[in-house]
């Protein structure tokens, strides 16, 4: 959708989205306390959310819908409920590159319409109303390197873990019903929305870090095996192909350990009803050996 044109009730676009935390000390935005040694490393995926970002530019949307892999939910998925939150988020696993202090506010009249069509096909689910809660760095990473200005309101929806308890496929079944119930309450609520996958592709990782992450020579991707599925599935989204994408999600999740695991891109795929348009790909870069692709559908053309 161009600028002056506002469609009502749709998903306009859909975003793969990763969420390395390097890629926002890398940035060094006011928000983040360590800063950027500037050796340079991930600039080919640093590009690539920067064409993301200048292709965004000419786009209208009024809210930014993300699943993320990092907001763990043991029963149900859960969906922000409170206008705003605010706090201090801390990667876990890398709190040298990642301090971020966040402000974020919610569509919760949205979060609770995706939530009751969830519901009634037939999903466990809750709203999420503690004013406490610590946002995940899934969401605010995403969310930043996609729309820094953060001047649009977002829902954030968690990770079930039914590909956990049972399989990848049961798991991709559940997030097909709850992409399909994304879009319905899109379109029932007559805003335009821009829905995230916050996630990486393949996922087997180094476990040792030099003395400067920064350091470009340090990354490359773990190994051929997960460069090749990184290259099919970039294929298949370029193609046009996103309901093999889905089809051979299973696979591609069991052999690349990916984070696809936790459901972000299923649902993304279901959310856009699996479209048969080119997925452009902005940038494609490894973070500690993953694969990572910044990839833009425009359901507007
Ligand atoms: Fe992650």
């Amino acid at each position: 959708m161009r600028r002056g044109e506002h469609p009502s009730g749709a998903v306009v676009g859909g975003i793969l989205a990763p969420h390395p935390p390097h890629l926002v000390y890398a940035s060094n935005p006011p928000q983040n306390e360590p800063r950027s040694s500037g050796a340079g490393a991930w600039q080919e995926l640093l590009a690539g959310y920067q064409r993301l970002r200048a292709s965004l530019e000419a786009r209208v949307y009024d809210v930014l819908v993300v699943h993320t892999p990092h907001w763990k939910t043991r029963t149900g998925t859960h969906f922000l409920g409170v206008p705003h939150f605010s706090g201090l988020s801390v990667d876990p696993i890398f709190p040298n590159l990642f301090r971020f202090q966040y402000e974020l506010d919610v569509d919760v009249a949205l979060s609770q319409s995706i939530h009751d069509h969830a519901r009634d096909a037939g999903l466990s689910c809750q709203m999420m109303t503690n004013p406490e809660f610590r946002v995940d760095y899934g969401t605010l990473t995403s969310c930043h390197l996609v729309r820094p200005a953060g001047d649009l309101p977002v829902v954030a929806i968690s990770s079930v873990r039914t590909a956990f308890d049972y399989c990848n496929e049961a798991g991709d079944q559940e997030m097909l019903a709850l992409g399909r119930a994304t879009r319905a309450a899109v379109e029932a609520s007559g805003k335009s929305a821009l829905c995230l996958a916050s996630c990486s592709l393949s996922h087997r990782h180094y476990t040792t870090e030099p003395a400067d992450p920064e350091d470009p020579a340090f990354e490359s991707i773990h190994n051929e095996n997960q460069a090749a599925w990184d290259r099919h599935i970039l294929a298949l989204m370029e193609s046009g192909q996103s309901r093999r994408v889905f089809d051979e999600m299973p696979d591609f999740t069991d052999q690349c350990v990916a984070e696809t695991r936790d459901g972000s891109l299923s649902w993304l795929l279901a959310a856009m009803d699996f479209p048969e348009v080119a997925g452009q790909v902005h940038g494609y870069g490894t973070v500690i050996g993953t694969g990572n692709a910044v990839v833009e559908w425009d359901l507007s053309r």
